[in-house]
């Protein structure tokens, strides 16, 4: 009933939104655009973009579509609801980062606006720049370089001892996510008690899968569901940050304990505070984006692993080195991070050939020309990180898995942009190094393992997974 009830109303919408469409092609048809299709109405050309993911070759509608349309640097597309110009390769990555708040501005397509509510990824100017300087006070490199190695390292080794320890087959994607909300609950949150964990846990699943789709908001669809989970999930932080206000005003909590008490005890230089709200919005972003991207990259490089025992030989060596430097029990530091060179190299190149986000969008703030066409104020932008990294132009031998190409100098500046770039770079760059490579250290030097699905597929769902989530047999190394 409800399938029938969502396709009248889809069909209903399409036509609406054909006509307003059609109208309004008025208002732009005599500039000089970027040559390009909208697709189908409402739908535009989301159906491909989403498609192409889900078929493994994320870079396929960008470079389909520079071919089709003769234009190396720019097209038009409408996808998620709104008209885009797409910017590709180096070029456009290097314009858009380095016009943020001049040409640019940050955008999220609509289901993420109305989902997320007033935080950093839906703010953009001064504002934006308060609220970064507040969580990149707790989340960069500086904070780390105290403290969160050591803590990342324990809760890596009891979730080893839990999940892994005595197991002969593991799903490797599905554990993983267990691995990755249990980190962040802890450290944001210094949530420890396992059932709170899964509780939040299911929310979360469902929020995921609704947060990049079409926002249809009626009863059993993807966005309503996770519309109504972050809406739990809020209710759930408000009633920990009232908690935990009174902890610290108790003298039960301190300030530095976690994400949480850094938020509600950190002023800006004029004595402003972010309000609960704020801080329950932000933490829903940071649970978010620091959930599925970390764990999409450790299940990731597991099977890069897997199929290269040459590269398993090496990372393993250079953590046993480390390992040989250290008394028994004693748990990793931030100096030992910086010594694991070659692994950083090898997760930069799994995350070259399978970016764990495929894109990231802008919106532009003013009228503005590029590659010789106008770019009107106010339309959605795009830019594609699988189709830069998966480019022969950028990268020789593209499809080959060659950890050396990040030695020395490493890529051309712009054409290795997981993280993206300018000021609104991803703000959990440096976390998701440490838990990373946390994770690797811990997994080689106690296990090898045989993937159980050989050449399984990628897909793109919209985050880069195996399709069956990567089963492996495990092999303790210290039988
Ligand atoms: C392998 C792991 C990760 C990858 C590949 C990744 C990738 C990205 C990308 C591509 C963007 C958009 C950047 C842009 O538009 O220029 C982004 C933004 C962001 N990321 Fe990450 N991310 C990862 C992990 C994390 C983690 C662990 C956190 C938090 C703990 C995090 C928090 C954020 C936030 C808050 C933003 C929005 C920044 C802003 O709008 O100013 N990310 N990330």
């Amino acid at each position: 009933m409800i399938q029938i009830l969502t396709t009248i109303l889809l069909f209903i919408f399409s036509y609406v939104f054909y006509v307003v469409y059609k109208n309004s092609n008025f208002s732009t048809s005599k500039l000089n655009l970027p040559p390009g299709s909208y697709g189908w109405p409402f739908f535009g050309e989301s159906l491909a973009l989403l498609q192409a993911g889900r078929d493994g070759v994320p870079e396929r509608f960008v470079q389909e579509r520079i071919k089709k349309h003769g234009s190396p640097l720019v097209f038009k597309t409408s996808i998620l609801g709104d008209r885009m110009a797409v910017f590709c390769g180096p070029a456009g990555n290097k314009f858009l980062f380095g016009n943020e708040n001049k040409l640019v501005g940050a955008w999220w397509p609509i289901s993420v606006r109305k989902i997320f509510g007033k935080c950093l990824l839906t703010t953009r100017g001064n504002e934006a720049k308060w609220m970064r300087k507040m969580l990149l006070s707790y989340l960069g490199p500086d904070a780390f370089a105290s403290h969160y190695a050591a803590t990342m390292d324990v809760v890596t080794r009891s979730h080893i001892e839990n999940h892994w320890r005595g197991k002969e087959e593991v799903n490797v994607y599905k554990t993983i996510r267990l691995y990755a909300f249990e980190l962040v609950c802890r450290l944001f949150l210094s949530l420890e008690e396992l059932n709170h964990i899964a509780k939040l846990g299911s929310l979360f699943d469902v929020f995921l899968n609704g947060v990049i789709e079409l926002p249809i908001d009626f009863p059993g669809t993807r966005f309503n569901r996770s519309k109504k989970a972050a809406a739990a999930i809020r209710t759930e932080l408000m009633i920990l940050i009232k908690a935990r206000r009174v902890a610290l005003e108790e003298g039960k909590a301190s300030s530095s304990q976690d994400l949480l008490s850094h938020l509600l005890t950190s002023s800006d230089e004029c004595g402003r505070y972010l309000t609960e709200w704020e801080i329950a919005n932000n933490i829903l972003l940071l649970l978010f984006a620091g959930h599925d991207t970390s764990t999409c990259s450790i299940t990731l490089i597991m099977k890069r692993l897997g199929e290269h025992p040459n590269v398993y030989d090496k990372v393993l060596n250079e953590q046993l080195e480390i390992c040989k430097t250290k008394e028994a029990g004693e748990t990793l530091k931030w100096e030992d991070i910086q010594k694991m060179k070659y692994t950083w190299n090898v997760v930069s190149e799994v995350m070259r050939l399978t970016t764990p986000v495929m894109g990231s969008f802008r919106e532009a703030l003013v009228d503005f020309e590029y590659a010789g066409y106008t770019i009107p104020k106010g339309w959605k932008l795009y830019w594609s990180i699988a189709s830069t990294h998966r480019d022969e132009g950028n990268f020789v031998d593209m499809e080959k898995f060659d950890p050396s190409r990040f030695e020395g100098a490493g890529p051309t500046p712009y054409t290795y942009v997981p993280f993206g770039g300018g000021p609104r770079m991803c703000l959990g760059k440096e976390f998701s190094r440490v838990e990373v490579l946390v994770f690797i250290h811990n997994i080689v030097t106690n296990f090898k393992w045989d993937l159980l699905i050989p050449d399984e597929k990628i897909v793109y769902d919209p985050m880069a997974i195996p399709e069956k989530g990567l089963p492996v047999r495990l092999h303790s190394r210290h039988v």
